[in-house]
């Protein structure tokens, strides 16, 4: 039987704690990796996240960082390397969002979203690049949206972010292929979670929405999380370079 094995792997998830990143690092732990679930704000939930995992037979630990600092990037990369050795796969899936018209975007609420969707995974590629070159291998997952295709996601800030995401990806494909480490990235749409119910804060709507997509029904954050682990696997290991589209048939149909 085929199966999903990261065994002996070590795996770091930005904001790990919740909403897409907690499926990530939940699934990634089921398929045997250590997962280092980092968090800004949601402190509990991490906590309740990791003894969630350890009750499940899986290795888990929480690290607090805000992605947008680069000092508290380099510690947390520090700490992890310090208690695990190595980072085998860094998955950016961090993310925030608002819904503004380009008039009513403040330059304060650009950088934020900005700082967020991108400054972040270029600080933490810079800080867990240098392991992985030295392992002589690494996965990386980039959490884009389909708003870098389309302009959607809440605004200007939002899809500028995702769509200068996506050039990261392929920037550091080109540049780390050389080194037997790939870069990919997931641009999903529409999954449940805090994120979609910010941006859609009426159930109903949500529901008029789901109808609409191909597929019948809105995303899981356990959709995500399957993709990423496929991602970093060896089932993906000639892709590099490449966001795939996650969308229930929607952005194209
Ligand atoms: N849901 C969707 O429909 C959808 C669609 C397209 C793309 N996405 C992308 O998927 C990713 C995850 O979204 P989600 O739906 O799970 O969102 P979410 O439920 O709102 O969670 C956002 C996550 O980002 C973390 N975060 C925010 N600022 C941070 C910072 N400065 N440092 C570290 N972590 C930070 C949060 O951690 P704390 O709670 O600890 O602050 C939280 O874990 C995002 O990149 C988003 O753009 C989502």
């Amino acid at each position: 039987m085929l199966q999903i094995d990261l065994s002996g792997k070590v795996a770091l998830v930005t904001g790990g704690a919740r909403g897409i990143g907690a499926a990530i690092s939940s699934t990634l732990a089921k398929a045997g990796a250590q997962v280092w679930v980092n968090y800004a704000h949601s402190e509990g939930k991490a906590a309740l996240l990791c003894q969630d995992i350890r009750a499940g037979g899986g290795t888990a630990a929480s690290v607090q960082a805000d992605i947008t600092d680069p000092e508290q990037v380099r510690q947390m990369v520090e700490k992890v390397i310090r208690e695990s050795g190595k980072i085998d796969y860094l998955i950016n899936n961090a993310g925030v969002t608002s819904v503004k018209s380009l008039l009513e975007l403040t330059s304060e609420e650009w950088n934020r979203v900005l700082g967020v969707n991108l400054d972040g995974p270029f600080l933490c590629c810079k800080e867990v690049l240098p392991h992985m070159v030295a392992a002589g291998q690494g996965a990386i997952v980039n959490i884009s949206s389909t708003g870098a295709l389309t302009g959607g996601g809440g605004g200007a800030h939002y899809a500028a972010s995702k769509s200068a995401l996506d050039s990261l990806t392929r920037a550091l494909a080109r540049e780390y292929a050389g080194h037997g480490i790939r870069v990919n990235g997931l641009a999903p749409t529409m999954i449940a979670s805090d994120f979609l119910r910010q941006r859609y804060p009426d159930e109903q709507q949500r529901s008029e929405l789901a109808a609409l997509i191909p597929l019948k029904r809105l995303g899981t954050p356990d959709d995500v999380a399957l993709m990423t682990a496929v991602l970093i696997s060896g089932f993906a290991g000639y892709l590099s370079g490449e966001t795939i589209v996650m969308d229930g048939g929607r952005t194209f149909a």
